[in-house]
């Protein structure tokens, strides 16, 4: 499977999805590529700390791809891995594009404040673009960084429900410490300890979700 999390706002917690993700599918023996499509480099960053940490054993494969040729590479990758995990930059759409062009799965995550909100448009311009090369793409999106206080969590999740080309999964992440301290250590909240069983029950919630999603989709 090829998985791109994008965006169209900085900030919105691609590379930490993406980073956690390729934490969490490679925990399940897996064979992932996590492909840096941001020039900002911070997947490959994360790596980089991942693998003092882990001393050299790195459990997944990390390589940086950007240009007009990013799809055309990574779907000769497919089929050297089980999954791939593409993280783009919130700016920039060449990559995006690209990458969605060729990915079976695009995770969109919101944080619940108007200015990331108000992207919501460019998102569903940006795949009005894509699908027509891409027909079969699942674009998923959800909350990050929620807040347990007041409702902005659900204005922004009426808001995203509106949305016929993303499929609202009503599983939020919290806005929890964990994220930060893991990606510090170059680990998944899954390895950090004390574990914050919170954010690992939020994040495997999601998780279903997709896979949930994944499955009804195979059997059609
Ligand atoms: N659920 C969360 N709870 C707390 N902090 C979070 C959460 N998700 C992301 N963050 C924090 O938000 C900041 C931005 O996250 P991240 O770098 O993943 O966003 P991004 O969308 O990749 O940004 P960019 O557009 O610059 O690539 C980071 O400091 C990260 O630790
Ligand atoms: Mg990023």
């Amino acid at each position: 499977m090829i998985y791109t999390i994008g965006g169209i706002k900085g900030g919105s917690g691609k590379t930490t999805i993406a980073t956690n993700l390729a934490v969490f599918l490679a925990s399940k023996k897996r064979d992932v590529l996590l492909v840096d499509a941001d020039d900002q480099e911070s997947a490959t960053d994360f790596t980089a700390f991942r693998n003092q940490a882990l001393e050299g054993v790195l459990d997944y494969t990390a390589v940086k791809i950007t240009g007009s040729d990013l799809n055309g590479q990574v779907k000769r990758l497919s089929e050297k891995y089980d999954d791939i995990i593409i993280d783009v930059g919130g700016r920039d759409t060449v990559n995006q594009r690209s990458a969605l062009t060729v990915s079976h799965v695009a995770l969109f995550p919101f944080a619940a404040r108007s200015f990331d909100i108000w992207t919501l448009n460019k998102v569903n311009a940006l795949l009005n673009e894509v699908l027509p090369f891409n027909p079969s793409l699942l674009s998923f999106t959800f909350i990050n960084k929620a807040d347990s206080r007041g409702n902005h969590k659900d204005d922004a999740a009426e808001l995203l429900k509106s949305s016929d080309k993303l499929i609202f999964l009503d599983t939020p992440l919290g806005n929890r410490i964990a994220f930060g301290n893991a990606a510090a250590e170059g680990l998944g909240i899954i390895e950090l300890r004390p574990l914050d069983e919170k954010a690992v029950t939020e994040f495997k919630e999601l998780w279903k979700g997709i896979e949930k999603a994944l499955k009804n989709k195979k059997q059609k």
